[in-house]
């Protein structure tokens, strides 16, 4: 990856020639789109989370919408999913005229706190997209069981958390469809896609319609048996992913080690919060390093020392319902879900990829400390 002395970027991809020879391989096969290759990437896929069925598709968004429609939303059902998120885990379901409903987050997990998804149940409630935010992984046991009470789809939100771990499990095994996303700052990338797994072959042939503009398993190109989407994943796209997964087992241990050297050359920093620990039930993949700050003001002030040093970053993340178009048509407002507002004003998210380097992670921690100073 190209970059100017001095600068350290944000995030990036992990390739090699491994994936260039798997695109030359499509190229020259000439079967650029529901060829081969997206079965391959498919089923390397659904093998490594160690779940029975994988659909590929366009994007992580299109995963979930498709989920959505899987689960059956229809105008006017209510979805609840957290606010301390990024916008597809509500834009799902609106698609479908679905309502976003937020339940607030524990401000240690910074994923949805189960009392509050509990609290937030209505007659209309159809559906829970619990995320596991920055790789960390939900409480899916007792939403699962709230859900099982209360006659709910569960669709998870994993666009974050490949290789993430719940009691000794990975995402993606443990029942609930879950869907993984592959833009180029995620642990793994196909440029742009998503997967869906999933545990019911129905569903699956119904996710491989739906992607393909509601074909059927039989019918020929130009029957459509539902309404359906372009949301294929390329060949291309695939070729990419398949030698991604063939490195996870590389990729997910360096991230880790890019996190624990964070931990290690940002403990002493007054004024810096570290991402939360793992735990026997919750082992972290790592997306991103997420630190929390003591205030928006201080945030600021980082920011602009982090710019003048050319230290990549991002405001990681803004809560959802106060995105512009959320206050206009459900009229959200601040007050609504505390302890998310509170951690999107002062959480900041720090250069992080696969391949980056110690020195590089010594200056940002020197550059932090400067900033706090
Ligand atoms: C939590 C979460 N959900 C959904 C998505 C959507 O994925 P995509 O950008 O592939 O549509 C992302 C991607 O950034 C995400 O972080």
């Amino acid at each position: 990856m190209k970059q100017e002395v001095g600068q350290v970027p944000l995030s990036g991809p992990f390739l090699d020639e491994r994936e260039e020879e798997l695109v030359l391989e499509v190229m020259r096969s000439g079967r650029l789109s529901l060829g081969p290759m997206i079965d391959r990437f498919e089923e390397a896929f659904a093998a490594y989370v160690g779940a029975p069925y994988a659909a590929a598709v366009s994007s992580g968004t299109a995963g979930l919408h498709l989920l959505c429609i899987s689960a059956g939303i229809q105008p006017g059902d209510e979805v609840i999913t957290s606010p301390y998120s990024f916008a597809s885990s509500a834009n799902c379901f609106i698609y479908e005229g679905g309502v976003p409903v937020f339940a607030d987050i524990d401000p240690h997990t910074l994923n949805m706190d189960p009392d509050a998804v509990r609290a937030a149940i209505t007659p209309k409630t159809k559906a829970i997209v619990p995320v596991d935010i920055y790789g960390y992984p939900c409480e899916l046991d007792e939403i699962r069981a709230i859900a099982d009470e209360h006659g709910l789809a569960v669709i998870e939100d994993s666009c974050e958390a490949l290789g993430a771990r719940y009691k000794g499990e990975q995402l993606g095994t443990h029942g609930p469809p879950a869907v993984f996303a592959f833009y180029a700052n995620k642990q793994m990338t196909t440029g742009e896609g998503g997967i869906v797994t999933t545990h019911s072959e129905e569903e699956w042939r119904l996710l491989r319609s739906l992607r393909n503009q509601g074909r059927g398993d039989a019918g020929g190109w130009l029957e459509h048996v539902r309404l359906g989407f372009n949301y294929r994943l390329s060949d291309i796209a695939a070729a990419i992913g398949f030698g991604q997964v063939e490195k996870l087992d590389e990729i997910l241990p360096r991230r880790a080690r890019v996190a624990q050297a964070y931990n290690e050359l940002l403990a002493g920093i007054d004024g810096v919060e570290l991402p939360l620990a793992d735990d026997a039930d919750h082992e972290r993949s790592w997306f991103v390093y997420v630190v929390g700050l003591p205030d928006n003001a201080t945030r600021e002030r980082v920011i602009s020392t982090f710019e003048r040093e050319r230290v990549g970053y991002n405001r990681y993340l803004p809560s959802i319902h106060l995105q512009p178009y959320m206050r206009e048509r459900y009229g959200f407002r601040e007050g609504m879900f505390p302890v998310s507002e509170d951690l999107s004003s002062r959480t900041l998210a720090l250069p992080f990829f696969t391949g980056l380097e110690r020195d590089a992670q010594e200056r940002v921690a020197e550059v932090l400390r400067t900033a706090l100073a």
